[in-house]
């Protein structure tokens, strides 16, 4: 069947659907397309808080958010659309507020505000309040306040539907998408005059992640086997606090009421590392610093972890500031972090690189801003690269990029289709035939491998060679296991053949979008012979601005790879050395 809509939006997390929102409001035709329910969105996780200068706390400005959000993605994040988020951020939170998002407030009624790693007063001098939060269920509220007005507003949801390929014509523009309806096993393809990816990230790559089972980087590989680069995929974001084995998240947040990282001395070791801001320094640096500590020997009674410590912080601000974090320790670990601190160590969470865009989300297929811009794509999120994020996010920056891109894509779609009026690009004849051929390769299939063992291995080699310590060796290893593993997913078998609710189907289809971008992950930190931001190379560990203050653009086909540059935009700040 053929759908038929002015712009399909894929995904519906923060991002995917603040753009249907605006577009709706803008007076598109929008649908959203997800594999999930909406509400199941990994946005939904997302917990300690939203950046924003209000200053209801203490005296804040767009411009010191500015800079620390360029100091911490150790100067590789384009200044131009940095600013542009900083700016924009505190009237889009007033917005959040005004369609009902239900922030929690402070003494004066104000949205509460709190600490958060990398954000400061006065350019460096001392932490500020700036995250923005319901309590620790900050991702959830905003979810489920943009699903609500969506449905009033009339975007039509597809739910369930997979998206399996990107449909171009023959001069290469975007004219829709084709799904998998997960409920029936039909194919159907979307043909619109606007497409949007907002899939989300790529966490599932590694072995102990925060992401969602759903996070397996779809938009980015369907982007990559349709001849799109992928914009510095070396930078990877682990979060310092995962509940340590799980990996499930321990909010930011925690050490911005206080929380503290101790060693098995008990030592608060970040005062060492980052005497001024200590346990909120940004994550890049307190994920490096806790493998430095259990690296010497200094791991909790020997083991992989260290401790965040809530003892000291009170119970009332851990049942009503910390709920989510509270009730995950004690139900994951059987701790309570009232009396016992918690073991966390770093996991996977955050994807800095993805599909390249300008600041209205107009995807950009090569270094030139202005003339590679390809027509009828779009793309925002965790899923695309702007860059606001460069070499390391910090925390509360990635809702905010969700929203605030996610609101000028929707405006600057719904401007296109007014500007275009009916016009539509034709699809071509053969539009499924990729994705038939595909699914059909899969299921007739009878000897080879299931999907679950390709991943268990992936996520081991990306876990044990890419993760915050990298080096020749590592990611030598990594490429030729990619490799391999590339050639055993080829021959992925399913158990089941039936048409209903076929998991094991779209398993076997995730692990090849799995093995095409962890490769674009560890081909490009193999290419950067330096140390920046969360890329941390144990053979070259000083950053190296005269050769490599530049983005990555990275393309692939069938496991040969290119690679080109693309200079960063500097406005305000030139790069410094990174103190904290
Ligand atoms: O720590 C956290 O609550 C995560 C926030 C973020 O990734 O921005």
């Amino acid at each position: 069947m053929t759908f038929t809509h002015d712009i399909v939006i894929v995904g519906a997390g923060g991002a995917g659907l603040m753009a249907a929102l605006y577009a709706r409001e803008g007076g598109a035709d929008v649908a959203v397309v997800s594999k999930l329910h909406p509400l199941r969105s990994h946005t939904g996780a997302a917990q300690g808080g939203i950046g924003a200068a209000l200053g209801n706390e203490e005296e804040d400005s767009w411009l010191w958010h500015t800079f620390d959000t360029v100091k911490g993605s150790d100067y590789l994040g384009d200044q131009d659309a940095i600013e542009q988020m900083c700016r924009d951020a505190p009237r889009t939170i007033i917005e959040l507020e005004h369609y009902g998002v239900p922030f929690s407030r402070n003494q004066e009624g104000l949205i509460s505000q709190r600490r958060f790693g990398g954000h400061t007063r006065n350019f460096g001098e001392a932490a500020v309040r700036r995250a923005c939060h319901a309590a620790d269920r900050t991702g959830h509220t905003i979810l489920h306040t943009l699903y609500d007005q969506c449905t009033q507003k009339e975007v039509k949801f597809y739910d369930e539907f997979q998206m399996l390929d990107l449909v171009k014509d023959e001069d290469g523009a975007v004219v829709g998408i084709v799904a998998y309806e997960i409920l029936t096993g039909e194919v159907h393809t979307f043909h619109s005059k606007i497409t949007c990816f907002a899939t989300g990230g790529y966490g599932r790559a590694f072995k102990t992640t925060s992401n969602a089972h759903a996070g397996t980087g779809d938009g980015m590989a369907i982007a990559l086997r349709n001849g799109f680069p992928l914009e510095d995929m070396e930078f990877v974001q682990f979060h310092p606090t995962g509940l340590y084995r799980l990996g499930i998240l321990i909010t930011e947040g925690a050490r911005g009421e206080g929380g503290i990282l101790r060693n098995s001395e008990g030592e608060r070791f970040m005062e060492r590392y980052a005497p001024t801001v200590k346990d909120l320094a940004p994550r890049d640096m307190v994920s490096q610093c806790i493998y430095k500590e259990i690296r010497e020997g200094r791991g909790i009674n020997g083991k992989d972890h260290v401790v965040l410590d809530m003892t000291h912080v009170g119970t009332e601000v851990l049942e009503h500031k910390l709920p989510e974090i509270t009730e995950f320790s004690r139900v994951y670990l059987g701790i309570d972090p009232v009396k016992t601190p918690i073991p966390v160590a770093p996991t996977c969470h955050y994807a800095m690189g993805g599909i390249p865009t300008n600041v209205d989300g107009q995807v950009v297929s090569g270094p030139d801003r202005e003339n590679d811009v390809v027509p009828g794509f779009y793309a925002i999120g965790e899923t695309a690269c702007v860059s606001v994020h460069g070499a390391n996010r910090l925390g509360t920056n990635s809702l905010l990029d969700l929203v605030v891109f996610g609101r000028r894509a929707g405006i600057a779609m719904a401007d296109e289709i007014k500007r275009d009026g009916t016009k539509k690009r034709n699809l071509p004849d053969d539009a499924e035939q990729t994705t038939r051929d595909l699914l059909e390769s899969i299921r007739s299939r009878t000897e080879g491998e299931k999907a679950v063992s390709i991943r268990t291995d992936l996520q081991e080699t990306m876990m044990t060679n890419v993760s915050v310590f990298r080096n020749d060796e590592t990611l030598s290893t990594a490429l030729s296991d990619l490799k391999e593993l590339r050639q055993r997913a080829k021959n992925v078998v399913v158990g089941d053949k039936g048409t209903k609710f076929n998991t094991d189907l779209m398993d076997a289809v995730e692990i090849g979008y799995m093995v095409d971008y962890a490769e674009s992950i560890a081909a490009s930190a193999h290419n950067r012979p330096e140390s920046r931001g969360a890329h941390l190379r144990e053979d070259y560990t000083d950053r190296d601005d005269a050769n490599w203050l530049k983005h990555t653009l990275y393309w692939a086909d069938d496991g040969d790879y290119r690679f080109d540059y693309k200079d960063v935009i500097i406005t305000r700040f030139q790069p410094k050395e990174r103190k904290y």
